[in-house]
């Protein structure tokens, strides 16, 4: 029988923290040993993660009582993870933080993108950048890992065997990018407020999204020069991401058909057990949709090349909550522990849904 490792949340009320719960309460190798709230210290995790009832005895813990072991995952807001990260390196020997504050190598990078001082940025390049498919062995060697944001993720994926391959314009890629509220967290604000934010499909960063910048980071190790423009839109659904990415065909390729787009899709992630590729000639389910894939861990993408324009349009999904952070999450711990990468993470989906 393999090792049971001990892995305990911080920040576990969150919409975060309540979908590593439902993972991890079902994976083999681990035993939850706490989880964290500030609001709801004493409390069963039910209040906050009603689809967890009867699962589990935990109640919620404060940070100041947290004790050893050997996983610690962070769901907490940007910019809280690193004033509390020397004491969380006292307790775990493994890390996943789920925010932003050690996704980026650069502390001016980060400085300028989340409008703050870095605390501690001589920790920034102890983190690797989880997103598994990119970088498989630098996080399975690694005690510290940073997970993607939601958004860069499935646009990383989308663009990483395109970039990789050089068959696009790297200057003039335009990710549209439809969010659900779920990526918000569970904090309230005026624009969670449901007669605010129900029915709607309001712009909320046509430009200056902070997550270019770790898109740019980790495909500018392929192409220095390549530059992304996000424009973000909430949309009417919970959860999921569809990104909508036009980019150019350089000069080279405008001859390339979608058997050789295909085939580059295949070249990077043939052996990949969460992305797949999804582009039908007919039918209902001809591209990648975010609905089909909730509470999975899959990243779909699709494409269609515009020979009037020399765009290739590519069409990337998934939900925000699990392939975008708690199930990406897990994929990494499963690696950093020498464990099966898809252990937990089994789920189908639903359909209909
Ligand atoms: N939601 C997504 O789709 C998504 C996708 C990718 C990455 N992420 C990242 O994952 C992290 C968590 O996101 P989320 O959506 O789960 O957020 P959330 O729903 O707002 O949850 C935040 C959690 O942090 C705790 N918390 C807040 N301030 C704290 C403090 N000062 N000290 C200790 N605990 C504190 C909250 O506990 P209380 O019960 O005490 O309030 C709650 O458990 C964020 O960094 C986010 O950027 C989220």
């Amino acid at each position: 029988m393999s090792k049971i490792s001990t892995v305990s949340i911080v920040g576990g009320s969150g919409y975060a923290g309540g979908e590593l719960l439902r993972i991890l309460l079902n994976h083999p190798s681990v035993e939850i040993k706490q989880v964290t709230s500030q609001r709801l210290v004493g409390q069963p995790l039910s209040v906050s993660h009603p689809n967890l009832r009867g699962q589990t005895k935990l109640k919620f813990s404060s940070v100041e009582d947290l004790q050893e072991c050997d996983v610690l995952f962070l769901g907490l807001p940007n910019g809280v993870s690193m004033d509390y990260i020397e004491k969380f390196k006292s307790l775990a020997t493994h890390i996943i933080d789920l925010g932003a504050d050690f996704r980026l190598n650069s502390e001016s990078q980060w400085s300028e993108w989340y409008k703050k001082e870095h605390v501690k940025p001589e920790l920034m390049s102890q983190f690797a950048y989880g997103l598994p498919e990119l970088n498989r062995d630098q996080i399975a060697g690694s005690n510290y890992v940073s997970g993607p944001g939601c958004e860069a993720a499935v646009s990383i994926l989308s663009l990483y065997p395109l970039i990789k391959h050089g068959v696009i314009d790297p200057t003039s890629i335009i990710i549209d990018a439809k969010m659900g509220s779920s990526q918000a967290g569970n904090s309230f604000s005026s624009s969670s407020h449901h007669p605010e934010r129900a029915g709607v499909l309001r712009s909320y960063a046509p430009t200056g999204h902070r997550h270019t910048a770790e898109i740019e980071q980790e495909l500018g190790e392929y192409m220095p020069e390549m530059r992304v423009n996000i424009s973000a839109t909430a949309v009417n659904i919970v959860r999921g991401i569809l990104v909508t990415i036009h980019t150019n065909l350089n000069a080279e390729n405008l001859e390339l058909t979608d058997k050789d787009i295909r085939k580059i899709y295949r070249q990077e992630y043939r052996n990949e057990p969460f992305v797949r590729i999804v582009k039908q000639s007919r039918g209902l389910f001809r591209y990648p949709e975010p609905k089909i894939l909730q509470g999975t861990n899959f990243c779909e993408i699709g494409f269609e090349i515009d020979r009037r324009s020399n765009r290739l349009v590519i069409l990337g999904a998934i939900d925000n909550l699990v392939k975008g952070t708690a199930g990406n999450g897990v994929q990494c711990m499963n690696l950093m522990l020498g464990l099966e990468e898809r252990s937990g993470l089994g789920f189908m989906g639903l359909h209909p849904i």
